[in-house]
């Protein structure tokens, strides 16, 4: 394959193939390999996307947030782009971005989820205990998804009528993520749903301490508008719950196509933190999202000009042969503290610190329960936001 020498946007290679179809989206992999290795930058076929693949690029992208700007959107259609009047945090830049995702953050950093530690291994130690010797069970459906929405969607603290709809919202607002719209009706009634939700919740109907209802007390305290309480709010409802299961799915999928790294775990415990860095690198939950060129942004040679929408490829990114020995082996001593899969700069994720601690409370229990881990064939999501396991038979011997 050329190398790419391209020095005016002319000059930028075409990415032929659609990333968007359900076989791209269930095995990425292949097609961000040539992205990666067509050049630095891509200009994405039939669409007007500029795409980034390398590590080294992406992440500097990511360091970038005067240039490449969140303010404009980071999807790839114009309805998820188009000016809110009270944008997310995600949707932010500069000091309106700052004052919206402390609050969040601050609830989710590691000193304050510290105490929830003994509290979340116990519900999913129990939760492994009962699995083991049980025979193949669904991974995600009696795994995966176990903590998120029994410890964290209690954490959250909003009513039933909210927390029965999280999952559906979140998936929807992610699958949103593509820059094609059709048969995605659903999807779209399923955001407006969310948004008149975000824009109502009672914050008396809130469960008290709870991590939505600690939000609201910025109002009072004069740190937030009540408006942007509500923007900031989405934070906790949208990404919470996905993200985090998804990434345990892979995690145990993992786990069990590579036996020698689960015995590696299991002899050393002491690798449980760098193998959910790992996990995260080797399967990027979140494939990708996009800035807005706000003045013209340069990529070595390569001047992606003012106004272009650039997409940031994490999922390639953490693949990036430049960067890591191997990227398509999951290895659990490789402890890689760089890897993308968390984002990088102002807007890295705000509940990065929790979803760790999610994955690694699921793996102590593994490792104080269960000897071996067998998995069946998986069924592999196309969720055009996110990556990984819908479903993975899991057998877990004690
Ligand atoms: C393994 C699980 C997760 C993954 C892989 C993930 C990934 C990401 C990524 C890549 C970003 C960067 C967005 C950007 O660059 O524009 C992000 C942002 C964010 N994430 Fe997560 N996330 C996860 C879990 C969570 C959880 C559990 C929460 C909330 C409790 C959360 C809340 C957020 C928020 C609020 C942002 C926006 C931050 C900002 O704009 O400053 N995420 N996440």
């Amino acid at each position: 394959m050329a190398i790419s020498t391209a020095t005016t946007v002319e000059d930028v290679p075409v990415f032929e193939e659609d990333l968007f179809t359900k076989e791209a989206l269930r095995n990425p992999f292949p097609y961000y390999r040539k992205i990666r290795d067509l050049g630095p930058v891509v200009r994405l076929r039939g669409l007007d996307i500029y795409a980034l693949g390398r590590f080294a690029d992406v992440q500097s992208a990511l360091r970038s947030p005067d240039v490449l700007i969140s303010g404009h959107g980071v999807g790839f259609n114009d309805l998820l782009n188009a000016p809110a009047e009270q944008p997310a945090m995600i949707q932010s830049d500069g000091e309106r971005h700052r004052r919206l995702r402390m609050p969040v953050a601050r609830q989710l950093t590691p000193k304050a989820l510290q105490h929830r530690r003994t509290e979340m291994y116990d519900i999913v130690s129990a939760r492994v205990a009962e699995l083991v010797g049980a025979g193949w069970v669904d991974g995600v459906t009696s795994l995966a998804r176990y903590l998120p929405l029994t410890a964290v969607s209690h954490l959250v603290g909003l009513p039933e009528n909210g927390r029965s709809n999280m999952l559906r919202w979140a998936s929807a607002a992610f699958n949103l993520a593509g820059p094609n719209l059709e048969h995605l009706q659903g999807d779209l009634a399923a955001l407006r749903e969310v948004q008149q939700y975000l824009l109502e919740v009672d914050p008396a109907e809130l469960r008290e301490g709870s991590w939505a209802q600690t939000l609201f007390e910025n109002v009072a305290e004069g740190r937030l508008t009540l408006a942007e309480c509500r923007a900031a709010l989405s934070g906790l409802v949208l990404p919470s719950l996905d993200t985090t299961i998804y990434a345990q799915a892979n995690l145990l999928h993992n786990l069990g196509i590579f036996p020698d790294q689960w015995r590696a775990l299991k002899s050393t415990p002491e690798l449980i933190p760098s193998a959910v860095l790992e996990s995260v690198r080797h399967s990027a939950v979140v494939r990708w999202f996009s800035r807005f060129a706000a003045s013209e942004y340069h990529v070595g040679e390569v001047r992606i000009p003012q106004g272009a929408r650039v997409m940031l490829i994490y999922g390639s990114a953490n693949r990036d042969e430049r960067r890591y020995v191997s990227p398509d082996q999951f290895e659990v001593t490789r402890n890689p503290t760089d890897q993308l899969g968390w984002g990088s700069g102002p807007h890295m994720c705000a509940g990065m610190h929790l979803a760790k601690l999610e994955m690694e409370v699921l793996l102590q229990a593994l490792v104080e329960h269960v000897e071996s881990i067998e998995v069946g064939e998986p069924i592999i999501g196309s969720n055009q936001g996110l990556y990984g396991f819908d479903a993975v038979p899991i057998r877990l011997s004690g």
